[in-house]
């Protein structure tokens, strides 16, 4: 299908020119004086998730023109390319398939491509199975700690998940979630819990991953030291290599396919930690507020689709303004590992330099994702946003109702949030003195009602669909992690290197460090 890169559209000229007329200059303050229904105009309502665009540095004309780059750049063919189950992945000849992991089938199924139809029915087979897993674990009063052992998307959206939801998480149990090859981190589980009581989950797509396969190895051997025999009832694999599951010795095995892209695979077996802390009818629930957010991507026009104005706010930011970062501000304690999660899923997606054809692009492309549980957050780098010399988009994550019974609280959170982004769009007058703040700072404000299964699964397909957007708009494939692979390699070459002490032919930064580490 074709593509057209987004500074090859006409409109990207024309959001130069507007730019320099209109945007450089944009100020809030005034552009919320002359305009009674900014407000109004520049918020959105999607399934599950409002979003208030409009502390954001743009006006009608800008974000018509937004609107348009995204029709001339073909996001809508290239949408409807994925959901039709195209080799989108290029680089890797895969399709990106991950909502066909929320789809509820019967009669919605219609819509689908026949040969998507066919994955469906597989994708419901193993959904079933490992929910019906997931329930008997529940039940299993002799399980006591559930320990994922996976990284990257094998760990960060379930763990950031199973952390957001703790208010429907089954306390009965205890969630362990060990990534790093850091042996600190699988021994502080492996203290905590007896070989009996403990279910390992290894949560690996390729099942080759070494920090992965280094912990599991660990932890199947001492789970035999400790006089463990049962492996088919106390490990499971969630992978796509059931080959290699079977030869390190797992039997129980939830599957999934190629076309899941690791950041994108917490609907999948992947999410068989957060569906046994949650259950099954709440995972299916945080499957459907996913899907009526792929439905609304799917279907909202450019200008009303939120994914899509928030994709661009994201162009406009780093192409036109040069801002180099943005800060996620979750106003939600249960939130904290988002920012982490939304460093995956945005920076491995499109941290890229190159088109999908391999050509360098001449323009920057994913901005950094950083930030911290705001009320934190405030009381550390917000200094920095709002006095400092970089201008830094935030996005304000926020929730109306709450799971706790200190309403006091909560007023005081959400004080201080909207706070926050008014602070950063006023600014304060004090000519010359310390106390000047600028203002006129972006920020986006998105407003959860509650913080459930079905919102949490809405937010984050929210947040994949911005990514593809994002990298549709880029003209880069934000399927493929090449970049993650040097190191990974290196890595190899190094480890025997540290056990000889050889450094022969190494630069002689990584042969001093070698030696010191030595010791
Ligand atoms: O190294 C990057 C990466 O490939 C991620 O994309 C992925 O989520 C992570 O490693 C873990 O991979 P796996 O699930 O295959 O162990």
């Amino acid at each position: 299908m074709h593509r057209t890169r987004c500074d090859r559209a006409p409109a990207w000229s024309a959001l130069r020119a507007l730019y320099e007329t209109q945007g450089r200059t944009l100020d809030l303050r005034q552009a919320f004086a002359a305009d009674e229904g900014r407000f109004e105009r520049l918020s959105l309502q999607a399934p599950h998730v409002f979003a208030d665009l409009s502390k954001n540095l743009i006006n009608a004309a800008i974000q018509a023109q937004l609107t348009e780059l995204a029709r001339q750049c073909g996001v809508e063919p290239h949408r409807e390319a994925m959901l039709r189950g195209e080799h989108v992945n290029s680089a890797e000849d895969r399709a990106a398939m991950h909502f066909l992991l929320r789809h509820p089938g019967g009669a919605a199924a219609r819509e689908l491509a026949p040969s998507v139809q066919a994955s469906l029915r597989e994708v419901q087979g193993v959904l079933d199975a490992m929910l019906a897993y997931a329930q008997a674990v529940r039940e299993d009063a002799a399980i006591t700690d559930v320990v994922n052992i996976g990284i990257g998307g094998s760990d960060l959206g379930p763990q950031m998940a199973v952390l957001a939801l703790d208010a429907f998480v089954d306390h009965g149990k205890r969630y362990h979630f060990v990534s790093s090859v850091d042996g600190h981190e699988l021994s502080h589980v492996l203290r905590q819990v007896r070989p009996e009581s403990t279910l390992f989950l290894v949560a690996s797509k390729s099942f080759t991953t070494l920090e992965t396969m280094t912990n599991a190895h660990s932890a199947k051997a001492w789970f035999e030291a400790q006089g463990g025999r049962d492996i088919a009832r106390h490990f499971c694999a969630l992978t796509s290599n059931v080959k290699a599951a079977a030869e390190f010795g797992i039997s129980t095995c939830f599957g999934f396919w190629d076309w899941v892209g690791g950041r994108y695979s917490m609907w999948s077996a992947i999410g068989l930690p957060m569906a046994i802390a949650i259950g099954p009818r709440h995972f299916r629930e945080l499957l459907a507020g996913a899907h009526a957010m792929d439905e609304h991507f799917r279907t909202a026009e450019l200008a009303r689709n939120l994914p899509v104005q928030l994709a661009l706010l994201d162009v406009w930011y780093r192409n036109f303004h040069g801002f180099g970062s943005r800060s996620v501000a979750p106003y939600h304690s249960g939130l904290r590992r988002m920012q982490a999660y939304l460093q995956q899923l945005e920076m491995e997606s499109n941290g890229k330099r190159v088109d999908e054809a391999g050509q360098a692009l001449p323009y920057a492309t994913s901005p950094v994702i950083w930030g911290e549980p705001a009320a934190n957050g405030q009381h550390a780098y917000f200094q920095m946003l709002h006095q400092g010399s970089d201008v830094i988009p935030v996005e304000f994550i926020a929730v109306r109702k709450v799971a706790h019974d200190l309403p006091e609280h909560h007023l005081k959170l959400l004080a201080n949030g909207l706070a926050q982004a008014q602070a950063l769009m006023l600014g304060q007058a004090d000519p010359g003195g310390h106390r000047h703040m600028p203002g006129n700072r972006p920020s986006t404000f998105l407003l959860l009602e509650e913080l459930t299964p079905t919102s949490l699964g809405a937010l984050i397909a929210l947040y994949e669909h911005r990514v593809f957007v994002a990298g549709s708009l880029w003209g880069i494939n934000s399927f493929d992690q090449w970049g993650v692979e040097l190191g990974k390699v290196l890595a190899k070459a190094i480890e025997p290197r540290l056990e000889s002490g050889d450094s022969a032919g190494l630069d002689a930064s990584t042969a001093g460090l070698l030696k010191r580490l030595r010791g």
